[in-house]
């Protein structure tokens, strides 16, 4: 089965066998065929952060486990849980037309809501973590299924236990959400403020009009995977010492810079841009033009092409800055 459509990437590698599992008896059945086979699988979510560089010899596993469940608590809390094949931009949608809030600033991020807790995903000063409830994960060897809480998840930047310690070993069921009644505005990042009142004429502002403000925001400078492939940002922004940041801001005094966790976060983005990426195009891929951070496929390109790219972007980031990029795709 060829992989172009089930990835946003829109290479097409192709996997020996392919299904999709909506509930836990067929991923049970699921990995069994694989077990019995002595091959490996791979666990598919909406296959927006993933880039295949070869064939793959074993299963594809399509995550289709669906449903959503809101639970209405004390103080207007709510508690909202969904399966893990949910499409991650539709639950946003689902949650808000509900009066559930926490999530606007999340909305149109592609993929699947069982991938959301794995790197943890986050836009626009807003991350899963901070509406998480719960989790649960089959445990592959075992067959148990395990409920993992926020601290169990070990979630950083783009980060969890699920990247790290525990890769490879769970795979993700449901995923329970703690949502409010009462709107949080969180409008502090970027051009957010400056777009929700735009949007607004004068009313006052809501969760719907963040919301509306997330998607133009991000319609304006991310590719629609539908149109060019792509899986959003490719490299982590890295975040640096802060005698690095300092040394650097003295060659660099514009440089966008960020407090955060064990340093000062520097956008990749532009990292790329001043290293003389951004537009470029070279075969059938390239450097978005509106957005450095997002390595494109203009058409048939082959998954070692993007990985070149990558490469090339490093090594040149690498020499300019001192930097070294992480890749925030996984490559396959
Ligand atoms: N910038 C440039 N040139 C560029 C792109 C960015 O100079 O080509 C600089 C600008 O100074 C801009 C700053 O970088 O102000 C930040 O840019 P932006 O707000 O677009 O965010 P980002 O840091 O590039 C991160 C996430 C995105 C998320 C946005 C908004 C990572 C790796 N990426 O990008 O997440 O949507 O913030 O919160 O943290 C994704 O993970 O796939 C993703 C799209």
């Amino acid at each position: 089965i060829s992989l172009k459509t089930l990835t946003t990437f829109g290479i097409a590698q192709q996997a020996r066998y392919y299904t999709a599992v909506s509930n836990l008896s067929e991923l049970l059945e699921a990995l069994d065929f694989a077990r019995q086979r002595q091959m490996p699988y791979f666990l598919l979510g909406g296959g927006s952060n993933i880039l295949f560089t070869r064939d793959f010899p074993g299963l594809i596993i399509h995550m289709a486990i669906g449903g959503i469940q809101a639970q209405p608590e004390a103080e207007g809390q709510v508690l909202v849980r969904a399966g893990a094949g949910e499409n991650w931009h539709q639950f946003v949608c689902w949650c808000l037309e509900r009066g559930y809030y926490g999530l606007e600033n999340l909305s149109l991020i592609p993929g699947t809501v069982g991938a959301s807790p794995m790197q943890n995903i986050g836009a626009y000063g807003v991350e899963v973590k901070d509406h998480f409830a719960y989790l649960e994960a089959l445990e592959v060897h075992t067959g148990e299924v395990h409920r993992f809480d926020a601290e169990a998840c070990a979630f950083g930047y783009r980060e969890s236990v699920f990247k790290k310690a525990l890769k490879g070993r769970y795979i993700i069921l449901e995923v329970a959400f703690q949502l409010h009644t009462q709107p949080k505005l969180r409008m502090d990042y970027g051009d957010i403020a400056a777009t929700v009142e735009q949007l607004a004429a004068g009313a006052p502002p809501s969760p719907e009009l963040v919301a509306q403000a997330v998607i133009q925001i991000r319609q304006s400078k991310l590719p629609d995977p539908a149109q060019i492939g792509n899986a959003g940002s490719f490299f982590k922004n890295p975040i640096v010492p802060e005698e690095q940041y300092h040394r650097l801001a003295l060659r660099h005094p514009n440089m966008p810079h960020y407090p955060a966790a064990g340093g000062i976060k520097i956008p990749a983005g532009w990292l790329i841009e001043q290293a003389g990426f951004k537009g470029l195009t070279k075969g059938q891929v390239g450097v978005h033009a509106r957005q450095a951070l997002v390595l494109v496929n203009y058409g048939d390109a082959r998954g070692e092409e993007v990985l070149a790219l990558s490469e090339e972007i490093m090594q040149v980031v690498q020499e300019r800055f001192g930097i070294l990029l992480e890749r925030e795709v996984n490559i396959l």
